[in-house]
């Protein structure tokens, strides 16, 4: 274990499915919750909790048994979902990177008893394990992802704007859309309609945060330092049928 270039992983990783019901093994067991320490927030003033729990431990709509799931639960404040979508991103691709499958459940919700004296609201779970189908993507057009054009105005900056297009969504939704130049990137979120907003409204904010994680992972391997920020001006003018989340300010 313990292979942390993330940036490569974004171009092979895939959501596991299929998985080997036996439990991991300590050491693995405990490099998950070690590396559940090194993991960075977007918003380091958002409270969140990750935890590491069984199949007996978790309830609700899923076909997808594994042997173990990461459950994300947080502060409720403003961009708290973007914040998990983020943080979780990262360890899924650091599975991916160390042998180890895992696959975002939106449906699937913890027991009563694991958040039983937690002020923090669930967020979302990773299901993880041992995986049973081919873990990688052996090339990128194996991705069904929108092309560049449809995910940004932005000219010359592939790049970083390839990666965040390769970010997995809840039903492959890829809610989001990014404008900016190499100093900035702002990223903006698809609005829903009312219907469509009982489903997607919170999972798109969580997408959202994914598909940061891997624009600042790429950012970063680019040798460029990312600050979030909020560009009051850039704010009250998004794209058509679009809200504005955050700027990534790149020195
Ligand atoms: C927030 C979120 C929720 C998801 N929920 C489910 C789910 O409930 N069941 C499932 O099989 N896949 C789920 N997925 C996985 C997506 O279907 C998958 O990421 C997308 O189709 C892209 O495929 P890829 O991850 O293999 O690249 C979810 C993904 C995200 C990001």
């Amino acid at each position: 274990m313990k292979k942390t270039n993330l940036y490569e992983a974004i171009f092979k990783r895939k959501s596991i499915r299929k998985y080997d019901v036996t439990p991991l093994d300590e050491n693995t067991l405990t490099e998950v919750l070690e590396y559940i320490g090194a993991i960075k927030p977007m918003y380091d003033n958002v409270k969140t909790e990750m935890k590491l729990i069984s199949q007996n431990e978790v309830k609700g709509l899923m076909a997808i048994k594994a042997p173990h799931y990461i459950v994300v639960s947080s502060e409720k404040k403003k961009g708290y979902l973007t914040n998990a979508g983020f943080m979780l991103q990262q360890m899924d691709l650091f599975l991916s990177a160390n042998g180890i499958g895992s696959c975002w459940l939106g449906m699937a919700k913890p027991t009563k008893k694991v958040f039983i004296n937690s002020e923090l609201e669930f967020v979302i779970v990773l299901a993880i394990g041992r995986a049973i189908e081919p873990l990688y993507r052996e090339n990128i057009m194996e991705f069904k992802r929108k092309p560049l054009a449809q995910i940004s105005n932005i000219t010359g900056m592939d790049q970083l704007l390839k990666p965040a297009g390769l970010a997995p969504s809840g039903t492959n939704n890829q809610p989001w859309f990014f404008t900016g130049n190499e100093d900035a990137i702002h990223a903006y979120c698809v609005k829903t309609n009312i219907i469509k907003a009982l489903i997607y409204e919170r999972m798109n904010k969580i997408d959202m945060g994914i598909a940061i994680c891997h624009l600042w992972i790429a950012a970063e391997h680019f040798g460029k330092k990312v600050d979030f920020i909020c560009d009051k001006e850039i704010s009250s003018n998004p794209p058509s049928g679009h809200y504005y989340v955050t700027t990534l300010k790149m020195t």
